[in-house]
């Protein structure tokens, strides 16, 4: 079986084709899909039948695994598989996070080194709503005019939680929440491309007076997602989705509630961005 990459878009996702990811991997055949997921930042492999332990894995050649902190969460037996569900266990509660963030962000970037990749796998998905939005933060720098790309080299931003994105929070637990810094334009390490990191964890762009930082965030808002740049993944069950948080922002979208959506997620280790 030959392995197909098919580009979903001019700037954004490929889909492999030709591939059994329940099967150990060769190591020409990872390194291609490596390559494709760094080139494309987002790839999509359908039809998977995938185990707690094979999606773990297969996402381990990526590198280490983060384990997350909500371990009421996690997969029972598999700390590495995280759930986004809205399925309830039997006294009512939530089997997994309903609600994974329907903004536009790059996943925890309000940690010192948040994380690399993150493998959402699909158990059962609603027939219609809940699609992922993926927009590629390389081509969101290349439009930057040419101003702006050095007004922006040397910035940073602080990223942390708010209201919007944290709405459970007090104001105090919110208060609490230190932010940390990171630069405006990142440059990825694998490919050297040059892309815009910022998203609804930046919460003010420092060294600069605060209407500057409102102003460049508000530009931003309406940069960073512009529609020619974004791939909408519409999930089947069994799909296997992919993203480099280095290079993309990504935004879950509503659903109707009274539809069951269950995912697997594993997370690789990013590094600190530069
Ligand atoms: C995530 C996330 C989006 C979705 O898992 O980090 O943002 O559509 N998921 O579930
Ligand atoms: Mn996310």
């Amino acid at each position: 079986m030959a392995m197909t990459i098919t580009k979903l878009h001019d700037h954004v996702g490929a889909e492999i084709g030709g591939v059994d990811l329940s099967r150990p991997l060769d190591e020409a055949t990872f390194a291609a899909i490596e390559e494709a997921f760094y080139q494309n930042s987002v790839l999509v492999v359908r039809g998977q039948d995938l185990p707690p332990e094979r999606q773990i894995a297969f996402s381990q050649r990526f590198g280490p695994l983060e384990i997350h902190i909500l371990d009421q969460y996690q997969l029972a037996g598999h700390p590495e598989i995280l759930l986004l569900s809205n399925k309830t266990d039997a006294d009512g509660k939530p089997l997994g996070l309903v609600e994974a963030g329907r903004y536009w962000h790059t996943d925890v970037s309000f940690t010192e080194v948040p994380s690399m990749g993150s493998f959402l796998y699909a158990v059962e998905i609603p027939p219609a709503g809940g699609d992922t939005l993926f927009a590629s933060q390389f081509a969101a720098y290349d439009a930057l005019p040419q101003a702006w790309k050095e007004r922006f080299a040397s910035l940073k931003a602080l990223h942390g939680l708010n209201k919007t994105t944290a709405p459970k929070f007090t104001d105090a637990q919110l208060a609490s929440v230190k932010g940390v810094e990171h630069p405006l334009i990142r440059t990825h390490p694998m490919t050297g491309r040059k892309a815009l990191y910022a998203g609804t964890f930046a919460l003010k762009v420092l060294g600069v007076s605060d209407a500057e930082s409102d102003e460049i965030l508000t530009f931003l808002r309406d940069h960073w997602a512009q529609d020619d740049i974004v791939y909408r993944h519409r999930w089947q069950a069994n799909d296997l989705v992919m993203w480099d948080n280095r290079s993309v922002l990504h935004c879950a979208t509503l659903f109707d509630a009274q539809y069951i959506r269950h995912m697997h997620r594993t997370t690789v280790a990013g590094e600190k961005p530069v």
